[in-house]
């Protein structure tokens, strides 16, 4: 059986850290860290996150902003909302929280945020910067991984690293970071994605295996190599009438038979998930820090 690899009792230890140097600023009359979330329109799971995040910010000491704006607001007024963010000496991060309604293009708002206030790692400057190995804010779930695969000392250099899927936030990214020079890094990285021709066989050879293609369950225990580092990055919710909610969440891996077969996996939920809001703060301190741009 399987190590867990506990993502919810890790992204507790990284709050529980970043309080304690929260705490420190205070004593030392430092800038407090201030994060604005921009939410657009009322879908619901966007308002779980969001909400999730500024109440993340009020456990560990920060100071945050929700920016509430109706669905109907104008690509223009949303742009000029993001400049006047910018702006504000206060703020040090900023998200504008995804998606967007259609009548707005994402590239535009994104590239519209200062980089040095990107916390959620979206923008050219920071995509760029972490491709190149230089001080970024890496996006929340990328960096998420990266953290456990540090805090569970899993080795990287040298091993066979396939990413499963090339969504811009996750398997591109974690392309990158697997195969730069670093830790964890300096593995051989193989990214799939839906046009890959024999990923069962390519999944097989995988010392470590990164699924992120929004498939429920489809990491069976035939495609994992015996004591292989499984990390899931999907998250479904299915029907469950056992369950009060109604429902039960499951990833992209059949958990189950792979934790037979792998050395070390992430569970949904509880694996990656929880990672994200501590990465995000994460990235908000450094910003409050100017620790990425100077
Ligand atoms: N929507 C889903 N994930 C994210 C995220 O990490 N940041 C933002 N801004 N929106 C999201």
């Amino acid at each position: 059986m399987a190590t867990i690899i506990d993502g919810k009792k890790t992204s507790q230890d990284i709050k529980n850290e970043i309080a304690t140097r929260v705490a420190e600023i205070k004593t030392e009359g430092g800038k407090i860290p201030h994060l604005a979330a921009i939410l657009v329109g009322n879908d619901g799971a966007s308002q779980t996150y969001v909400g999730a995040k500024v109440k993340a910010c009020h456990e560990i000491g920060f100071e945050s902003t929700l920016v509430r704006l109706d669905e109907t607001i104008s690509e223009e007024e949303l742009l000029a909302k993001v400049e006047e963010i910018n702006a504000n000496p206060d703020i040090d991060g900023l998200i504008v929280q995804l998606p967007l309604p259609k009548h707005i293009s994402v590239e535009k708002v994104t590239d519209k945020i200062k980089p040095e206030k990107d916390v959620d790692g979206f923008t050219p400057s920071n995509v760029g910067r972490m491709a190149l190995n230089w001080p970024a804010y890496v996006a929340a779930t990328p960096y998420g991984i990266v953290e456990l695969l540090k805090r569970y000392n899993i080795e990287t250099s040298g091993k066979h690293c396939v990413v499963i899927g090339r969504s811009h936030i996750v398997g591109s990214p974690m392309s990158i970071l697997m195969a730069r020079n670093g830790y964890p890094g300096n593995a051989t990285v193989t990214l799939t994605h839906s046009r890959t021709q024999n990923l069962k066989e390519i999944a097989q050879t995988a010392d470590i295996l990164i699924v992120a293609l929004g498939k429920p369950e489809f990491v069976t225990a035939d495609m994992v190599k015996p004591g292989a580092v499984v990390i899931d990055v999907g998250i479904h919710r299915v029907e469950d009438a056992s369950k009060k909610s109604g429902f039960r969440l499951i990833g992209d891996v059949k958990f189950d038979e792979v934790a037979e077969k792998a050395s070390a996996i992430t569970p949904v939920p509880g694996g990656v998930g929880p990672m994200t809001i501590a990465s995000l703060l994460y990235n908000t301190l450094l910003a409050a820090e100017k620790k990425v741009y100077g």
